[in-house]
């Protein structure tokens, strides 16, 4: 076998000295050259969109995109999705470890008693319009939480960051479910406590003072299945905001709250939102190749939305077990006959086996799958960025924390290679007219 590389070094075409640089090694994944030093050569790297870039260092979570492998602190996926629940996989992401038997009662009861809002908040959600996108008012709302708790701009004490974790855990729930409700003119629905963290939030959406509400179990487990396959993804593009927003000292619902605004965009966590409006746009099972086409044109922005992934070049296993959950949920419902539904397979099947996309090993990524999942449980569109947002809270938290705990972590600044004009004098306005 191959011995592995410990140093790299860069020679230039010209008398510029070679520079040496040291290979780093984890304990799984590619190894990375360390180009710490190279600012000091006057020599700095180019990589739009960071796809050749490691950020950090990172214990949580491990993504091998050609095996298509993902481990939340070295577990399987397939594992934790069959054997927990999720605040157990929040436990393992922010602490390290699965909880035993007394600190799951010790976390779960923390979360329970800190699930109510401050009662001023109501007016937070007020200050919009009715029609206003949950996300925005999420955006919002996780955001103010830090003028209810400012003692959480330290983000120095482990205590109060540890807090902070219990406080977004219980609290974003709420501000989904309620971001939803003030948008249907619908009363809020206070958290119940003896209800479990996905019945709670089910509860909150679809309950009304008027008549109870109890949470179908099946869809209960269906959504906690949901929250852990999206709880965290290592360094993706709201993650990687979260940390940036944070390496200035930004207290944590800021950071939280940059990371739902990332999230929101099409491209990334809207993308099961994306993925439903294309599905009612192409309509009918006939109109699905005029899309393929449309998807395959360069000259149209239109992509397949729910297929393809910046890391996973094999399927992403998220979506596996997301496919498993949406044909229990469609059985347990009886909804494998509606057309939207037959659709989507439909869609699936002639991808999966469209030359362009296996060419480009774009395969059903798992917001394909849970936009299907959250329509049947009658979860509007609009609301499916804001529950991948709930379930990203905790990874989100995760990162933040080891990213302030990390002692290489310094402020994100990140360099350019300058385009623009050369240096010029100033022209005065009677000259520019
Ligand atoms: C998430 O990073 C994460 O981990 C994210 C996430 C997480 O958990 O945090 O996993 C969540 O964001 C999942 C991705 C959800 N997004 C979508 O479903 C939107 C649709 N997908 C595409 O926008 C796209 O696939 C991206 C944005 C996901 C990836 O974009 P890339 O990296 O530019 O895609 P690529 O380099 O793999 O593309 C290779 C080729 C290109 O064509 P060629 O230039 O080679 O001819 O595939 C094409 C692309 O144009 N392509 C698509 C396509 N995705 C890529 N063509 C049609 N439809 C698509 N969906």
């Amino acid at each position: 076998m191959a011995t592995k590389p410990t140093k790299a070094t860069i020679t230039f075409d010209n008398d510029t000295a070679p520079i040496e640089l040291p290979v780093l090694s984890g304990t799984l994944g590619n190894d990375v050259i360390d180009i710490r030093t190279l600012g000091k050569h006057g020599v700095y790297t180019y990589d739009p969109g960071f796809l050749s870039t490691g950020s950090c260092r990172s214990d949580i979570t491990y993504i091998n995109g050609e095996e298509g492998l993902l481990y939340h602190r070295g577990y399987p996926i397939e594992q934790l999705a069959e054997n927990c629940n999720f605040l157990e996989v929040a436990h393992l992401l922010i602490k390290g470890e699965l909880p035993n038997t007394t600190e799951k009662q010790k976390f779960g009861n923390a979360i329970q008693h800190h699930t109510l809002l401050h009662d001023q908040m109501d007016n937070v959600f007020r200050g919009f319009r009715r029609d206003a996108h949950p996300m925005a008012v999420m955006i919002s709302v996780v955001g103010a939480m830090a003028a209810f708790h400012p003692e959480h701009t330290n983000v120095t004490e482990p205590d109060l960051r540890e807090l902070a974790a219990i406080r977004l855990l219980a609290k974003v729930p709420t501000i989904a479910a309620w971001s939803y409700k003030f948008t249907i003119g619908q009363p809020f629905i206070y958290p119940q406590n003896k209800l479990s963290y996905a019945e709670n939030f089910l509860h909150m959406m679809f309950a009304t003072p008027c008549e109870d509400y109890v949470v179908s179990p099946i869809l209960a487990k269906a959504f906690e299945r949901i929250l852990i396959l999206h709880a965290d993804h290592e360094q993706n593009a709201s993650t990687s905001t979260v940390r940036l927003v944070g390496s200035s000292g930004a207290n944590p619902f800021a950071c939280i709250a940059a990371g739902i605004a990332s999230l929101w965009g099409p491209a990334h966590g809207g993308a099961n939102e994306a993925t439903l409006k294309m599905l009612d746009e192409i309509g009918d099972v006939s109109r699905i190749g005029e899309y393929i086409k449309r998807a395959k044109d360069k000259t149209d922005s239109f992509r397949l939305m729910g297929f393809g992934h910046r890391v996973y070049r094999n399927m992403d296993p998220r979506a596996a077990i997301m496919r498993t959950t949406c044909h229990e949920v469609l059985n347990e419902l009886g909804l494998h006959d509606d057309p939207m539904f037959k659709l989507a397979m439909a869609l699936e099947k002639i991808a999966v086996e469209d030359e362009y996309f296996v060419k480009r090993k774009l395969y059903p990524n798992v917001d394909f799958y849970s936009g299907i999942v959250m329509r049947a449980m009658g979860i509007p569109n609009s609301m499916f960025t804001a529950i991948f947002a709930l379930a990203r809270t905790a990874g989100w938290i995760a990162q933040w924390d080891e990213m302030i705990s990390d002692p290489e972590q310094r402020i994100g600044r990140p360099r350019q290679l300058y385009t623009g004009n050369m240096k010029r004098e100033f022209l005065p306005l009677n000259q520019r007219d």
